[in-house]
């Protein structure tokens, strides 16, 4: 039998067309390149491309637009269900809860429903966090980033800052294979149901290797007066063997085509509203990164900065992440579900051969 790959790096799992990643094509949703959709398109055209596989035309970019604003209500038990989670709960641990209780107030199994379900998810889950934080009910008028900026309590709530979210979130919304989103299609080959997959998809998220980084990172450019404690700190980390969060890539080897994007994002902020010490420290751990490990920064690295601009609280950085990956993980579990078949791989067993069994009154 074949050997295993330790974390099935270099393994190709299946067949997609939703995302390419690296391998020469950079980063591109159905075809198109990441640096046009970041600059050319708003959330909910590339949530559209994703979900329903080409660009909306303005007829129907609108009424997506009016269609997602419509549905950002919670069913009255989800709403006190969330209402009635801890302040201290994780922020994560409530969503994947809302998605879950979603699920269980109405579920969806029936593929064919699977796009208008993902729809009505994308509009409820910012919701959900705010029913939990107490924000006013779904009412906010606007962009789905405008909408996630107000339930998640930040601002203040600028064209600036909803057009700034809108790009990070584009940034977000799809990455072929990644742990969370291999979860909800795993999850789904078995034929369970929508609100199931994703549930899966966000407690895959959760973890700091995968959406906590951006979170972690923030911790770390914070723990720093200035650029040169900045470089000493990484240097001795280093030296620990520590990971440094929102650095390295398990698919691109030479650089993460997102984060130049969301690098110039944290610099317009910072240049309108203050804060360039900040981003001089992150500049220090990235060149430090580059010049000891060869290391780049992923999405997550400069995310930290964009967000802390944005006024969002650290521990609702992962969530918005949550909301904007929604839309790859709906694209991958309806792709796997049109041509389905249920993952299941095999291990390479290493434990032991033969051992004689010894009754209980015997060992
Ligand atoms: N900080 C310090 N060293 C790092 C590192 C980081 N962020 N990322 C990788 N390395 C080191 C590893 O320790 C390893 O060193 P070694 O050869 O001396 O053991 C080497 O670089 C290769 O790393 P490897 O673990 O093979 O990479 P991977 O493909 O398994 O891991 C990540 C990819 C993303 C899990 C890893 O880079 C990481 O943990 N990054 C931090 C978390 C993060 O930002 N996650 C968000 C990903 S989008």
């Amino acid at each position: 039998m074949a050997e295993a790959s330790a974390g099935l790096s270099g393994v190709v799992a299946g067949r997609s067309a939703i995302a390419t990643v690296g391998k020469g094509h950079g980063l591109r949703y159905r075809g198109y390149a990441i640096e046009e959709l970041a600059g050319g398109a708003c959330f909910e055209e590339v949530a559209w491309l994703l979900i329903h596989g080409n660009l909306p035309t303005a007829a129907e970019l609108d009424a997506y637009r009016e269609r997602l604003a419509e549905r950002r209500a919670l069913p009255a038990a989800v709403r006190d269900m969330m209402r009635r989670l801890p302040d201290h709960a994780h922020p994560m641990d409530v969503l994947r809860t809302g998605c879950s209780a979603l699920g269980a107030v109405a579920p969806v199994v029936d593929s064919a429903a699977m796009v208008d379900a993902a729809d009505t998810l994308l509009a409820q889950l910012p919701t959900v966090i705010g029913a939990w934080r107490g924000a006013a009910g779904g009412a906010a008028a606007g962009s789905l980033a405008a909408h996630t900026l107000v339930q998640l309590g930040a601002g203040p709530v600028t064209p600036e800052a909803e057009r700034t979210l809108d790009v990070a979130m584009t940034l977000y919304a799809e990455h072929e294979f990644n742990a969370s989103t291999f979860a909800a299609r795993t999850a789904a080959s078995t034929l369970t149901d929508f609100h199931s997959a994703i549930t899966a998809a966000i407690g895959t998220l959760r973890g700091p290797l995968h959406g906590g980084a951006n979170e972690a990172a923030l911790d770390l450019i914070r723990s720093f007066d200035d650029p040169d404690a900045a470089e000493e700190g990484v240097m001795r980390a280093l030296a620990e063997k520590r990971l440094i969060m929102g650095f390295g890539h398990r698919v691109y080897r030479d650089g993460d085509p997102r984060s130049p994007i969301i690098e110039a994002c944290a610099a317009r902020l910072v240049a309108a509203h203050g804060g360039a010490e900040m981003l001089a420290i992150a500049r220090r751990i990235e060149s430090v990164m580059r010049r000891e490990k060869g290391l780049f920064p992923n999405l997550d690295f400069y995310s930290a900065v964009v967000f802390d601009q944005l006024g969002i609280e650290q521990r609702l950085f992962t969530p918005v992440f949550v909301i904007a990956r929604l839309t790859g993980w709906a694209a991958h579990v309806i792709e796997q579900l049109a041509d389905n078949k249920l993952i299941r791989p095999t291990a390479d067993y290493i434990g032991p051969d033969d051992r004689p069994f010894v009754p209980l009154s015997e060992r």
